[in-house]
């Protein structure tokens, strides 16, 4: 019979009555088997609540959905989006996974593009320039104030600091702190149509008062150019990325500001060494694809509703937040590619926060309330502060949640009991450097297109964000008073709003 993802029932059934406690005891091996290392990156899936045949009906899964062919669809530069007739081309930022002619056009405007941002910095570092300002929103924000969190320095050459949001609070807060004189400000928009981001640009050109110390990034030369930017401080951006695919090209210009163009180019290789295993690693030994696969299993075998990214490290506390544009605006799809509806679940919502501030908030929630969350738990080994005994207490904690949360603990107090069986996938890097950063991002990039090819949807148009910012413009002389709203239960609100 063939596997299909609703045939994932069955085993889930078939399983229903075995704890996850006797999975791992009447299989002591898992424990190895189901581990997987890319370098200094290591995954282990052995407290999913899977058994060996289950994982072998996703694995023959993966082999009919043509995982492998995929991936070489996807860095050969196929047209992998095809309601947009775009590639999605962000490995050939980071490296030649494959050598089409197109990535290989593409590899070579990627590297004039790093050579540009390398020039600008260099120019800017030699003023007394102290502070960047970086506009942007979504994909245009979200991949860069991650890394920055994570990476930066306090002896940085430059400090960034990022506005996304329209709320003028935003603008108000970074540039409080900030003299003109000594900042200069980032535009980043893929479109440079994006409301936010131009009402916040205008704000930060308008305090520069002086544009020499604007800069964009964009693939609208024109719209640069009417907003006042000139083209020798533009830096490019293509169609062949999408925005959300996006801080590995100029994009990322506020990372390399904040870290160097040097660690920026380690993000790229660690990016890349990722490209290279989900592209080459056999199915069985290729951790993006049991990563995609232990997503599906989770969503459309144990049906849950929501999947938790728990970092334990202070560091990735964005990680959760980049994560949810990622995932979420790439796999919150109801149509599959040929426009039919899909047979089963699809993207679960993402949520999370860093441990182990998250044990006091929300885990008791995971420990003993109703639904099952399958969480990704994200460790890192060593690190470089002095604060040893703290750090033995965080690595404690995430282990201890893991098993916790797995094995569970009896007792006849019902209010005392804890059910376990709940599963998650452990993720440690040996350290977080911009390498290991660079390959749990694109880790997640591949799970993510992966996850699309098995629920055959399209990981990377983004229609269903088209209809609010559209009738937001419509609103908006409503709210100006200059016409009156359509809909009855808007125009009661704004009557409130406007007394
Ligand atoms: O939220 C929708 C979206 O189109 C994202 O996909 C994108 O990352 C973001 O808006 C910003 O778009 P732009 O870079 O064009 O300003």
């Amino acid at each position: 019979m063939r596997n299909t993802l609703a045939s994932l029932d069955a085993h889930a059934q078939r399983l229903a009555g075995t704890s996850l406690v006797n999975l791992i005891e009447t299989d002591p091996a898992r424990a190895q088997d189901f581990a997987l290392r890319c370098g200094p990156l290591y995954a282990n899936f052995a407290r999913q609540r899977y058994d060996r045949a289950a994982l072998e009906a996703l694995f023959e899964i993966a082999e009919q959905a043509d995982l492998a062919g995929a991936m070489q669809r996807q860095l050969g530069g196929d047209t992998v989006n095809p309601t947009e007739g775009r590639a999605a081309l962000h490995s050939a930022l980071r490296g030649e996974a494959t050598a089409s002619a197109f990535v290989l056009a593409a590899r070579a405007q990627a590297m004039a593009a790093q050579l540009r941002m390398r020039e600008l910095i260099e120019a800017l570092a030699a003023t007394d320039v102290t502070d960047i300002v970086s506009v942007g929103i979504g994909g245009s924000d979200l991949g860069p104030r991650l890394v920055v969190d994570a990476l930066a320095t306090p002896d940085a050459r430059f400090r960034v600091h990022f506005i996304s949001n329209v709320d003028g609070n935003a603008a108000r807060r970074v540039l409080a702190g900030l003299d003109p004189k000594k900042t200069a400000g980032v535009v980043i928009s893929k479109t440079f149509g994006t409301q936010e981001t131009l009402l916040n640009g205008q704000i930060v050109r308008d305090w520069l008062g002086d544009d020499s110390r604007l800069y964009a990034v964009s693939t609208n030369a024109q719209r640069v150019a009417d907003f006042g930017i000139p083209p020798e401080r533009t830096l490019p951006m293509w169609d062949w990325v999408g925005g959300r695919y996006s801080l590995w090209s100029a994009v990322g210009f506020p990372i390399a500001l904040a870290l160097g163009m040097d660690c920026f180019e380690q993000l790229l290789e660690g990016a890349a060494a990722i490209d290279a295993h989900a592209l080459h690693a056999p199915l069985r030994q290729n951790v993006a694809v049991w990563h995609a696969l232990t997503a599906v299993w989770n969503r459309n075998g144990l049906h849950a509703a929501t999947q938790a990214v728990l970092p334990y490290d202070e560091r990735l506390k964005l990680l959760p937040n980049y994560l949810q544009q990622l995932v979420m605006e790439s796999l919150g799809k109801r149509v599959r590619l040929d426009g039919s509806d899909v047979q089963v679940e699809t993207v679960p919502v993402w949520w999370g926060g860093a441990g182990t501030d998250t044990q006091h908030s929300f885990f008791q929630a995971l420990h003993q309330g109703t639904q099952v969350v399958p969480a990704d738990f994200i460790g890192v080994i060593r690190v470089d502060h002095p604060f040893a005994a703290n750090h033995a207490a965080l690595l404690a904690n995430l282990l201890a949640q893991t098993e916790a949360l797995a094995n569970g603990s009896s007792s006849d107090d019902p209010h005392r009991h804890y059910p376990g069986g709940r599963p998650s996938t452990l993720l440690l890097l040996e350290a977080l450097t911009p390498q290991t950063l660079g390959m749990l991002i694109a880790l997640y990039e591949h799970s993510v297109f992966l996850q699309s090819v098995l629920w055959d949807i399209n990981a990377f148009d983004q229609f269903g964000v088209e209809l609010g910012k559209q009738v937001a413009n419509r609103l908006l002389p409503a709210l100006q008073g200059e016409r009156e709203a359509d809909d009855p239960v808007t125009r009661a609100v704004l009557q409130v709003i406007r007394n």
